[in-house]
């Protein structure tokens, strides 16, 4: 990411800032301006579904709307923070953060200083407004961009040094400490690291990543909303991560090496494929599958080969629907209707799964015939219109001061 992305003073194109300024104003007082702005923006997944806590491979690009936070340090130790979206405030007192008691909004920013506050001694009160249009629960990682927006804020406000990979890594665990939700990085690195015009190819267990330029002077990501909110996603995303973990246990007796699905390869797979259970040899064939997946799309990508990118990513469906098990027939719907609109290359779930959405690569000539279809049958089908949205640009996480 260049410095003048992430750095510019005062000269956003970005209108929201503007906005957040003057809301800012309006919550604390004229007397009051902030000291520092940050956005970080919504993601989405085009392939490598629950391969990330596997120690694998995964294909997110950013979106064009993101989570943004407008702060001003104190010189005392509270905090006070206000929330544009559900039109509330929160008060505490930094060290003593009692995070679970806080609106789940709160909890993010309240996590992300706590972990400032232990790791990299953040001892300050701070105030902020914040505000976003990443759509809630919706599987396009508004949690995770709240959390990165909060932390490039904070370190920013509080001159601490904080590299990528670690903000992605802190971000990660407040997932982990404060949610409870057991989740792998990907969101917190593509929200982190995600640059215009590209998608990120990441390691997850190296964290090693590649910028690969989206081929789409032609084409277009939609993402269809299935409005169905992800209720179960939390305690099923752990008992996947569990299945996973049991199969890891079965393949080490064959090779102590192993550390995670990531090692096992197809073929010591299929050879003690049978002697797994049915629900661990499907989690397993998923998570193999889909590693060899994302590799061949990064190719694909780089050869500007849509087709094969957008097979790969129906591939990708079929294989989290049967084997792995997240999808729902809503999900499964929009997918076959955009496969069956001329000019789609492909399309799939993206996110945990339960409930949130599809993301679709058409050519730009099926926009209207896609979007159309898309609405009309899952209309008919579910009484509910779906939300879509085609991604105009990948934008990049951004601080001013
Ligand atoms: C959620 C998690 C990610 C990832 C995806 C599934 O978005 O936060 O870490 O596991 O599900 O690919």
């Amino acid at each position: 990411m260049s410095a003048a992305t992430r750095d510019s003073c005062n000269n956003s194109t970005d209108p929201i800032f503007e906005n957040l300024r003057g809301a800012f104003v309006e919550q604390f007082g004229h007397e009051r301006k902030p000291s520092v702005l940050a956005r970080a923006p919504g993601r989405v997944n085009l392939i490598g579904g629950h391969t990330d806590y596997n120690d694998g491979f995964v294909l997110p690009t950013t979106v064009d709307r993101a989570v943004y936070v407008a702060l001003r340090p104190r010189t005392d130790e509270r905090v006070r923070l206000h929330s544009q979206n559900f039109g509330e405030e929160v008060e505490y007192a930094l060290s003593k953060p009692h995070v679970s008691s806080l609106p789940q909004w709160a909890q993010y920013v309240a996590g992300v200083a706590e972990e400032l506050r232990t790791k990299c001694g953040l001892d300050a009160g701070f105030e902020g407004v914040l505000f976003g249009n990443v759509p809630l629960g919706a599987g396009l990682s508004s949690s995770a961009a709240l959390e990165v927006a909060a932390a490039e804020g904070l370190t920013r406000l509080f001159g601490i040094d904080l590299g990528a990979e670690e903000m992605a890594l802190l971000c990660q665990q407040v997932e982990h400490t404060y949610v409870g939700v057991q989740c792998g990085v990907m969101d917190q690195m593509a929200t982190r690291l995600g640059r215009a015009g590209n998608v990120l190819s990441l390691d997850c267990r190296t964290l090693d990543y590649e910028h690969v330029p989206l081929p789409l002077s032609e084409a277009s990501i939609v993402i269809a909303d299935s409005q169905v909110s992800r209720e179960l996603a939390d305690s099923k995303y752990n008992e996947r991560l569990a299945e996973c973990e049991e199969g890891v246990t079965f393949f080490q007796q064959f090779d102590d090496s192993i550390k995670a699905l990531r090692d096992v390869s197809s073929e010591l797979f299929e050879a003690h494929a049978s002697e797994l259970s049915e629900t661990t040899k499907r989690r397993c064939r998923h998570v193999i599958t889909e590693n060899r997946r994302v590799k061949k799309s990064v190719q694909a990508l780089q050869a500007e080969d849509l087709e094969t990118f957008g097979a790969l990513m129906s591939a990708a469906h079929s294989s989290i629907r049967d084997d792995y098990e997240v999808s729902i027939p809503e999900l499964d719907h929009l997918v076959a209707t955009a496969e069956n609109t001329e000019g789609v290359y492909g399309a799939r779930m993206t996110g945990a799964g339960f409930g949130g959405c599809v993301v679709c690569l058409a050519a730009n000539s099926a926009l209207e015939p896609l979007q159309q279809r898309l609405s009309q049958q899952y209309e008919d089908q579910f009484g509910l219109e779906p939300a879509l949205y085609v991604v105009e640009e990948n934008l990049e996480v951004m601080t001013l001061h």
